[in-house]
């Protein structure tokens, strides 16, 4: 059984330890607080403790590290983990930079070691219903897809909202399209925060001409977790805020009378809600992870498309601050 450590143990890191403790083998519990270590150790008391991240890595029969510490220790953390010979599911975003994130991909495909990043939503059914609408061939061309992410707080003051709430809109948007955008400019306001921006506008236009926007923030009147795609012949849009109707597919679409010279009209057919599974998310990630560490799947492909979201989030992060 794949043996696996975890590091990090304060809001997140707690969820993914619960999922390896489940499906695999959890090993070792790793944060330098010593009340998060203690009370983990206690859960688990299989699992060996301790606050150096090192002495976890020197463990030979450890097979894999999850990282859920902060962002900026992320790629640090994660380097160390795979020179020492480790499968890494490192949390979003693996690296701050694209130069970091890319030694992280040469690192794990040198050693042939798994290097995933843990972009959840990903892993969501409704997301993977959308994916298959498109690849499908269900919508027609897609033309536009857009995020909506906003509420009234929680309002953070290390983080902006693009790093803060942005990154998983951005993954899903590269997954769904399977394109690095050629431009990709964001704007926004640090209204509570000097410095943080709580409000965030993104655009993004990609090589084939489709576009994409985000609208990320804390100070809004609506809770919305929502995503829609506009294809050529239906449009769709998964709304994690539903609990029956996770998406739905509108049989709307613009088309042209051959007897009116070439006006548009639309058309507004039927309203389809296609039955979303209601699997956890993360088990559900965890579970990939675990399949790529035993060999199946394909290992590159997690590392690149993390790579990708990095990139997307550095040009938009140089966009915002200028
Ligand atoms: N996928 C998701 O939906 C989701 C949700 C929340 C958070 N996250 C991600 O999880 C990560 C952690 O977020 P959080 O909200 O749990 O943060 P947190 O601050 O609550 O917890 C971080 C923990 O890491 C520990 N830590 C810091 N440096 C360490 C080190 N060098 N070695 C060992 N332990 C160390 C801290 O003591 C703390 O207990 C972030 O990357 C965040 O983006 C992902």
């Amino acid at each position: 059984m794949t043996r696996v450590g975890v590091a990090g143990l304060g809001y997140w890191g707690p969820n993914l330890a619960r999922n390896f403790d489940e499906l695999a083998e959890l090993a070792w519990v790793c944060d330098l607080d010593a009340e998060h270590r203690d009370r983990f150790a206690a859960r688990y008391p299989g699992a060996r403790a301790t606050a150096s991240v090192d002495e976890m890595l020197a463990d030979e029969s450890l097979d894999a590290v999850v990282i859920a510490t902060p962002v900026p220790t992320h790629y640090a953390l994660a380097k160390r983990s795979l020179e020492a010979g480790k499968h890494v599911l490192v949390e979003k975003p693996p690296a701050m930079r694209s130069v970091e994130m890319d030694e992280l991909v040469r690192i794990a495909a040198a050693s042939d070691l798994v290097l995933m990043p843990g972009h959840l939503l990903l892993y969501h059914p409704g997301v993977v219903k959308l994916k298959e609408l498109i690849a499908d061939g269900e919508l027609g061309e897609v033309l536009c897809v857009y995020g909506n992410r906003q509420n009234l707080g929680i309002v953070r003051t290390n983080e902006n909202a693009l790093w803060s709430l942005g990154v998983h809109d951005l993954s899903v948007i590269l997954y769904l399209l399977d394109e690095d955008p050629d431009v990709a400019t964001a704007q926004g306001r640090d209204f509570l925060t000097p410095g943080v921006e709580d409000v965030v506008f993104c655009f993004m236009r990609f090589p084939s001409g489709k576009i994409a926007h985000m609208h990320l923030s804390w100070l809004d009147p609506h809770k919305m977790r929502r995503m829609t795609v506009v294809g050529r012949e239906k449009m769709v849009v998964f709304d994690d805020m539903e609990l029956e109707r996770k998406v739905t597919v509108y049989e709307k679409s613009p088309w042209k009378r051959a007897e009116t010279y070439g006006e548009w009209q639309t058309r507004s057919g039927d309203i389809f809600i296609p039955k979303i599974s209601t699997d956890e998310p993360l088990r559900l990630e965890c579970r990939h992870f675990l399949e790529l560490v035993e060999g199946r799947g394909d290992r590159a492909k997690v590392a690149r498309d993390g790579a990708r979201v990095v990139r997307a989030l550095e040009m938009l992060t140089r966009s915002l601050g200028s």
